[in-house]
């Protein structure tokens, strides 16, 4: 495996690769819903490239940028075991140069932002799609792999792929949950033990939801009602609920609905998000 920290190194390694080129963008602090991605990219293409940045202009200012896990070389040995080919680690300064406001953005429409993690986290799907664009740019990638936990920023992903031609193939991957169902995110790290149990919570809420639907007894209020009160110990920001086609928000629940939760677990101000699918 090549680590790579350099955009004109990566770029006469990309041109050498033969086959196909499979691309995992990440932040790095890789757990197994990572690797989820990243085994899939092994073995649907010829070379997989696993990105590792921590994308310092899709964090707000009040944001988590400086505690964020940075574990490079445990995330380096777990891609070269999960047979990787390239991992690019570039510095701040080789992806950007200037601030925030003195680059080329991509902004997606304000339908796709004006709803969910958007609203909290203004500017940060700019950010997103800025950098996956680079990403897609400087890697040639045929396919790229994103996970569903990340629902919103899947579909804003989709949805930049199609409006700008670009010639990818967005593959979408299963939530990777603990055996207690907690969804594996890198800022699991930052939860105290007493948060973690708060914290399951949130993933309690969304499957009682589906139990209940597929027992013909829930609405979109029974719904919220009770996950409300599932989580009252947490700072609940949104808990919502669209069409996992066109992310619209729904008035009514159907075999199509998505409902996404985002909260804060108090102690350690964790924010968290996490959804389910009601019907599949
Ligand atoms: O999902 C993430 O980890 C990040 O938002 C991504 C896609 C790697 C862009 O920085």
């Amino acid at each position: 495996m090549k680590i790579i920290d350099n955009i004109k190194e990566l770029r006469e390694e990309i041109k050498n690769l033969k086959g196909s080129i499979g691309l995992v963008p990440t932040m790095g602090a890789l757990h197994q819903g990572h690797l989820s991605l990243i085994n899939r990219a092994v073995k649907e293409n010829d070379n997989t490239v696993v990105s590792v940045f921590v994308n310092p202009i899709q964090f707000g200012i009040n944001e988590d940028l400086d505690k964020y896990p940075r574990q490079l070389e445990n995330d380096t040995k777990l891609c070269e075991n999960a047979g990787v080919k390239i991992l690019f680690a570039p510095k701040v300064s080789e992806m950007y140069q200037g601030n925030k406001d003195e680059l080329t953005l991509i902004c997606p429409p304000y339908e796709a932002v004006n709803k969910l993690c958007a609203k909290s986290r203004p500017g940060h799907f700019d950010g997103v799609c800025s950098v996956v664009a680079k990403l897609f740019n400087l890697t040639k990638a045929n396919r790229a792999y994103f996970g569903q936990k990340d629902a919103q920023q899947l579909f804003i992903i989709k949805k930049m792929v199609k409006d700008l031609n670009f010639d990818i193939e967005i593959i979408s991957c299963p939530i990777v949950r603990e055996a207690d169902n907690l969804a594996l995110s890198s800022r699991n790290q930052y939860l105290t033990q007493h948060d973690r149990k708060l914290a399951l919570n949130i993933s309690k809420a969304l499957f009682q939801a589906k139990k209940d639907y597929k027992e013909g007894i829930a609405t979109k209020k029974s719904i919220t009602d009770n996950s409300l009160k599932l989580m009252e110990d947490l700072d609940v920001e949104y808990i919502e609920f669209v069409d996992i086609n066109t992310f619209e928000i729904q008035t009514q629940i159907n075999n199509d609905t998505l409902i996404l939760i985002a909260a804060r677990v108090p102690e350690s101000d964790t924010r968290l998000i996490d959804n389910i699918k009601l019907w599949d």
